[in-house]
């Protein structure tokens, strides 16, 4: 069996630079790369400002290699901007978001709003791959398996296997289903079969479990995207590694110089508590009380304070009344 290569899935508004950056810091062993959030193409072809921080060299010092951009656009002309552009900044390594189901960016036909209609899906990677901008980059796509009905990728995988995708990282939810649940793994070991690209397996794996299950079942795929995993435990990729397990010291020190990053970003105290509470509602899930129960009760108690020191105060019961799981 190969060896897995474990992939840190983009998380808009989560998995930014400073995130990566620490992360890298404090558990750099297992990830063979992190995927950027999406980076909008507006028509008028601009990155916004805030994307183009998460590519900046100095923005993400030694992890140059490490760092796999994507993109966002629905028309072949925005999508070849946004190579070209990359290709510009010395990213030879792109991927373009076929799965968001946020539904402002649906209704304009982008993310899993490109499967709606799976002749333009067609046209416009024909588009894409039509150009000579393609010629030296390894294109990928995250894609989910349709808008409503799992079978409809029966249709959409076909499209996928006519282009030279780098690979084809496959999500396999509908996007009615959001982010609820379960992934449709039934179509997942179809598309094994009949994939002509290479695949990357991307939901739900949360735990050493979780994985050693998923490579038994799919000794075949040896690449796997992790997102929300390895937000509750950073440390997953090097525990599925076979590394030690998160230590309670570890994620105390990550969680405070991300607050002290988020300090020094972030105008107002009320918007730092509120990133940092998106990660402890995650981060929490690894802590038990006294009496080996979940810390839910003291996460509540993180996510409902209201100013800097009420905060500060939850976080310390937190850590004297709990311990890693
Ligand atoms: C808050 C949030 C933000 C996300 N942002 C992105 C994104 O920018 N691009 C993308 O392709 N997927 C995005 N996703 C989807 C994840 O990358 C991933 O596909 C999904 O969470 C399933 O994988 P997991 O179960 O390992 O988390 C996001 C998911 C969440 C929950």
């Amino acid at each position: 069996m190969e060896n897995t290569k474990i992939y840190f899935a983009p998380l808009e508004g989560i998995t930014i630079y400073s995130y990566r950056n620490l992360h890298h810091k404090y558990f750099s062993g297992g990830i063979s790369a992190y995927y950027t959030p999406f980076l909008a193409i507006h028509k008028h072809h601009a990155f916004k400002k805030r994307d183009i921080r998460e590519i900046l060299p100095q923005n993400n010092p030694g992890m140059e290699d490490l760092i796999i951009p994507q993109i966002m656009a629905g028309k072949a002309e925005d999508i070849l901007w946004g190579v070209n552009e990359l290709k510009d900044r010395g990213f030879k390594k792109i991927n373009l978001n076929v799965g968001c189901p946020v539904a402002t960016v649906v209704s304009k036909n982008k993310g899993s709003g490109m499967l709606k209609d799976v002749h333009e899906l067609d046209n416009v990677l024909s588009d894409v791959f039509g150009s000579k901008t393609m010629d030296d980059v390894e294109f990928s796509v995250k894609t989910r398996i349709g808008i409503e009905d799992p079978e409809e990728f029966y249709k959409i995988l076909p499209v996928y296997n006519k282009f030279p995708l780098s690979k084809l990282i496959i999500h396999p939810r509908v996007r009615k289903q959001m982010y609820q649940g379960k992934p449709h793994m039934d179509i997942f070991k179809w598309a094994c079969e009949n994939s002509k690209n290479k695949l990357c397996y991307n939901g739900d794996i949360c735990s050493v479990e979780d994985y050693e299950k998923f490579r038994k079942d799919y000794p075949e795929v040896s690449e796997i995207m992790i997102g929300r995993g390895l937000i509750a435990n950073p440390a997953l990729a090097r525990e599925i590694n076979g590394g030690e397990r998160l230590k309670s010291e570890e994620i105390k020190g990550f969680m405070e110089e991300m607050f002290e990053n988020y300090h020094n970003e972030i105008p107002g105290d009320i918007q730092i508590m509120h990133k940092m509470k998106e990660l402890w509602v995650y981060v929490g899930k690894n802590f038990v009380d006294k009496s080996g129960e979940t810390a839910d009760a003291y996460i509540h108690k993180i996510c409902v304070s209201k100013s800097l020191p009420e905060y500060r105060n939850a976080v310390r019961t937190l850590y004297k009344e709990c311990d890693i799981r």
